[in-house]
């Protein structure tokens, strides 16, 4: 019998149950139901850990392989038809060989296993802005984890209807079971050479296999909502961004949506929920990871965010550095890969305070707190890039709108990344294709020695997209430039931040987290046609007396976070030409080398 009404669908479906050999298939209706009864089956298998109920219910806790805790960049392929068309910066495999070589794997591998299939919304479920996808995965922790991070189930199968469009994505853990075999409480995977990650952008298909952790296997997140929504949107005229979108509200009630990039592990989560340290100024969350912009009716871009869910870094977040993502965190959350207390509750490296006595940690082995309070590299209770899944209306500051399937007007876009050096706290674009320069020049400056890295050196990562752009990013700067020609005055302000400029002895000249609402203010202040700036070679920037100080900043450390390194940017600018952008060839725009010869120029009157 079929499945769905959805003729192409059961067709898809069909073809990969012949092709994996499940054990059995189940359609996911996304009901609470549904959800509760597998995570009762996962605790009984051992794979996941219930909880403390009262301290945290609805709580859970898994543990994944150790050689499955990050995403793979390296086994993630952008199998495009023309490796042109994949770029310099991503791994390209012709796609037919590929989809040979994977077929192979996929061949009998849910054995044992059920496969499930979720139909999911990125995005509010109907929004013109939304796209839909529907996994096939055999593994338990996806569907649950999809559940929270996506909008599942029949709902989205009515949107769908008998012909509508879904990117089809297809995962499996890669571990088939023999005859009478179980996981064993094992974190089902195949070894690296053995995971893929891939994306085929013309046929609109994702193919993971092998991992179950995170972006290799939440296929709605990095591969759909990145990856292949990337180059859907080049094609559609609209972007699909690494970014996270806030909501800012002055004391006189001026609303601004702001959204920002800023590569991984800079602080995308904790900006997205900052509590204000200046009186009577809000932030509200519309979104931490992904921005869908489109082009309105009134020529302003709208953002939604396509997820649903948190999938946030749990080391580093207490009630001091994000309030708002520990209270989000408090119920109905998957943790993976964090520590256990004794008493069933879950700690980490960076929470407010020392564990209460022995913990189990990530590996699953009797761990006890370093007398000197530092976990030792590769010997942490939580492994670092552990993980917590929640849902976004936990989050007491989430946007009354952020589900508004109209989106959010975006009125500031905010580049930054980890610079100890050159670069300001805030500087501001003179134009769209200044704005679209800072964004190609994004980068965080490598601060320990790594295997074939130079320290001081930066490391690029235009746009916060490096691992997430579906095609080739000479061709995504070229369509940034593009998006801004139709309605130059409505597109957004382009800012770029830096909260992490260092003094030359190393320590930090900004307190970041609640004090960035600071350059949030000014942020709109500009937006608002006032906002005291003047205009340099880099771009317009904050008179001195613009932007409070916050305690403990001195007048001199001041000085220094608005000023010009003339220098330093000198040196950027020939990293840039020199470095970066040869990488793509005639693939880059014009504009952006106009931009370098202009600030060149400024910076040498
Ligand atoms: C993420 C990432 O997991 O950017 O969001 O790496
Ligand atoms: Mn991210």
């Amino acid at each position: 019998m079929s499945l769905t009404k959805h003729a192409k669908l059961n067709a898809w479906i069909e073809e990969i149950k012949a092709l994996t050999e499940p054990a059995n298939v189940v359609l996911c209706d996304g009901s609470q139901e549904e959800y509760e009864r597998l995570l009762a089956e996962q605790v009984k298998s051992g794979l996941a850990t219930k909880l403390n109920q009262d301290k945290l219910p609805g709580c859970y806790l898994y543990r994944s392989d150790a050689s499955d805790v990050a995403r793979v960049e390296d086994r993630t392929f952008i199998a495009s038809e023309k490796e042109i068309d994949a770029g310099p910066t991503n791994n390209w495999k012709d796609p037919n060989e590929l989809r040979e070589e994977m077929k192979a794997l996929y061949k009998g591998c849910m054995h044992g296993r059920t496969m499930y299939v979720i139909p999911f919304s990125m995005g509010p479920v109907g929004s013109g802005i939304a796209k839909i996808g529907v996994e096939i995965t055999d593994s338990p922790y996806v569907v649950l984890n999809m559940d929270i991070m996506t909008r599942v189930g029949t709902k989205v199968l009515e949107v769908l209807g008998t012909d509508g469009e879904f990117v089809p994505c297809l995962h499996s853990v890669g571990k088939p079971l023999k005859e009478g075999e179980s996981d064993n409480g094992v974190w089902p995977c195949a070894p690296i050479d053995k995971k893929y990650i891939s994306h085929f952008p013309e046929t609109r298909t994702i193919w993971s296999y092998g991992s179950g952790y995170g972006g290799n296997a939440l296929l709605g997140k990095k591969c759909l909502a990145l990856r292949i929504a990337s180059s859907i949107a080049r094609k559609e005229g609209w972007l699909a961004e690494h970014m996270l979108i806030l909501k800012l509200t002055s004391p006189k009630g001026q609303v601004k949506y702001i959204a920002a990039a800023f590569p991984s592990a800079c602080g995308k989560t904790n900006l997205a929920m900052l509590i204000p340290t200046i009186p009577d100024w809000k932030v509200e969350t519309v979104g931490d990871d992904i921005a869908w912009m489109k082009p309105g009716k009134d020529g302003r871009l709208y953002a939604i965010n396509p997820e649903s869910g948190f999938f946030g870094v749990a080391p580093g977040t207490n009630y001091h550095t994000n309030l708002n993502a520990m209270r989000s965190i408090e119920k109905n959350t998957i943790y993976t890969n964090v520590a256990l207390e004794a008493d069933g509750t879950v700690w980490w490296e960076g929470m407010d305070n020392p564990p209460k006595g022995e913990l189990i940690d990530w590996k699953g082995n009797k761990w006890t707190y370093p007398e000197n309070g530092k976990s030792e590299a590769g010997k942490e209770a939580a492994h670092p890039n552990s993980r917590f899944t929640a849902p976004a209306k936990n989050c007491p500051a989430i946007a009354p709108e952020w589900e508004d399937p109209n989106g959010v007007p975006i009125d500031a876009i905010l580049f930054g990344g980890r610079r100890p050096g050159t670069v300001p706290l805030v500087h501001q674009s003179m134009s769209w294709n200044h704005g679209v320069f800072m964004g190609s020049i994004v980068g965080s400056e490598i601060t320990a020695a790594a295997i074939g890295l130079k320290v001081g050196t930066v490391r690029r990562d235009p746009f916060a997209m490096l691992p997430f752009c579906g095609y080739n990013m000479g061709d995504y700067f070229a369509h940034w430039i593009q998006m801004g020609k139709a309605n130059p005055d409505k597109m957004p302000k382009i800012f770029f931040v830096n909260w992490f400029r260092k003094t030359k002895d190393g320590k930090w000249l900004w307190p970041g987290y609640g004090e960035n609402s600071r350059v949030l203010k000014w942020v709109c202040e500009r937006c608002e046609g006032e906002g005291e700036a003047v205009e340099t070679a880099i771009g317009y920037m904050p008179t001195m007396s613009a932007i409070e100080r916050p305690e403990g900043v001195s007048e001199e450390d001041m000085k220094e976070l608005l000023s010009v390194d003339k220098e330093g940017w000198l040196a950027e600018l020939k990293d840039v030409e020199k470095n970066h952008y040869p990488k793509f060839g005639d693939h880059l725009p014009k504009e952006l080398l106009e931009q370098i010869k202009v600030i060149e120029d400024r910076l040498s009157k």
